[in-house]
């Protein structure tokens, strides 16, 4: 049995890795650690919830005491780093939050596993890490980091301080980089969640500058099972990008999901673009196809249309986090029992 501390799992992210994890294998026991910010959802772990090889816990990564608390009491092996502020949108309205939990988070989380020597260390980063790119080219694991947001600047100074504790200290740790998910539980404040639920509610759809931002994008479980493996099988020391080559401008994503649910064209409505805004993101994936033949299971087209069902078909999951009844479910689940 691996004790692996899995941290954000409450997330988007963490929590399709959590549930699918303990849907297809029994050797993990995983602890997850999550602050339960505004994009932390225990609803989202509904199908684990229960399970012998799993225990939440409500904490914040920044706390040192705490974090060494639980590496003690779980007897904690090995570290899956998920937890960060999330949203670029954020970091411009206000950064600080976001070099607190992002930078220093994973400061406390590399100490802390420095002295209980772990066996991996595995820091979840973005392909956003590298900037933005024009027309042409692909980002590889060399692409020099040159992050444009106060939150792809975050997560570069983490992915250059998990670095450094391999270099300096020996520490086994290992990188992944991917690219723009989409899929299940995403909080939607991201572009295809909230595009769906706008359109579902005839709200207009706001799209930044002239829609023609591309992004790459890649069904969650497809990035999951690329974690999975990396954390089985990856080199140490090593960082791994991660893309399903589907690139795509906004535009046509927002037009396909107004398409699917049958509503007008006319909700999209043009608005001031985002400062900074990083034009395109695209990713070379050869690494992991070619080392550890990673390779993505899921066709946009089909993957797009069972996200936009699971949304209809999961109205309540949202509306719950849009009245923010959400946030109670945590009480209801362990405050009350005690
Ligand atoms: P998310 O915002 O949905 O979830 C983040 C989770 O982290 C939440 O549950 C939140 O409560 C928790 N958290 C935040 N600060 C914390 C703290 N200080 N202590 C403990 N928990 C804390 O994010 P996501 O989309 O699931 O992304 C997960 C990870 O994957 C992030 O590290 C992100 O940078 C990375 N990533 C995301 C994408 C994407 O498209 N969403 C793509 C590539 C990489
Ligand atoms: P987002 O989901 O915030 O992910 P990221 O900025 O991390 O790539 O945004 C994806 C793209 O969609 C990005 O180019 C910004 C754009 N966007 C809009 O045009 N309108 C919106 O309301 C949002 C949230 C995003």
């Amino acid at each position: 049995m691996k004790n692996i501390l899995v941290t954000g799992g409450a997330g988007f992210i963490g929590s399709n890795f959590i549930n699918y994890i303990l849907d297809t294998r029994d050797d993990y026991f995983i602890v997850n650690l999550d602050k339960l910010t505004y994009a932390g959802n225990l609803e989202n772990l509904k199908p684990s919830e229960g399970k012998k090889n799993y225990q939440f816990v409500k904490g914040d990564i920044t706390n040192n005491e705490f974090v060494n608390y639980i590496f003690e009491k779980f007897n904690i092996k090995y570290v899956i780093n998920f937890a960060a502020e999330s949203h670029v949108d954020r970091s411009i309205l206000g950064s600080e939050i976001f070099y607190r939990s992002n930078v220093i988070g994973t400061n406390v989380l590399l100490e802390t596993s420095r002295r209980f020597e772990i066996e991996k260390f595995f820091q979840i980063s973005t392909d956003e890490v590298y900037g933005s790119l024009g027309s042409t080219g692909l980002f590889t694991e060399t692409t020099p980091l040159s992050p444009n947001s106060p939150y792809s600047s975050s997560k570069a100074a983490a992915d250059m301080m998990v670095m450094a504790f391999y270099h300096t200290y020996g520490m086994p740790v290992v990188i992944t980089r991917c690219s723009n998910n989409y899929g299940p539980y995403q909080f939607p404040e991201k572009l295809i969640p909230l595009m769906i639920i706008n359109s579902l509610n005839g709200k207009k759809l706001p799209v930044y500058g002239d829609g023609m931002n591309v992004r790459d994008w890649i069904y969650v479980i497809d990035h999951n099972k690329a974690v999975e493996l990396v954390f089985e099988k990856g080199r140490v020391g090593e960082v791994y990008n991660v893309g399903a080559s589907n690139e795509m401008p906004n535009l046509q994503i927002i037009k396909l999901i107004l398409k699917k649910l049958g509503k007008s064209e006319d909700l999209i409505e043009f608005v001031k673009d985002r400062p900074g805004h990083d034009r395109r993101y695209a990713i070379d994936s050869s690494k992991i196809q070619n080392e550890l033949g990673w390779k993505p299971g899921f066709i946009f087209e089909e993957a797009i249309e069972y996200t936009v069902d699971w949304y209809l078909k999961n109205k309540s999951w949202w509306e719950r986090i849009i009245s923010g009844e959400y946030q109670k479910y945590y009480y209801d689940l362990y405050q009350n029992r005690k």
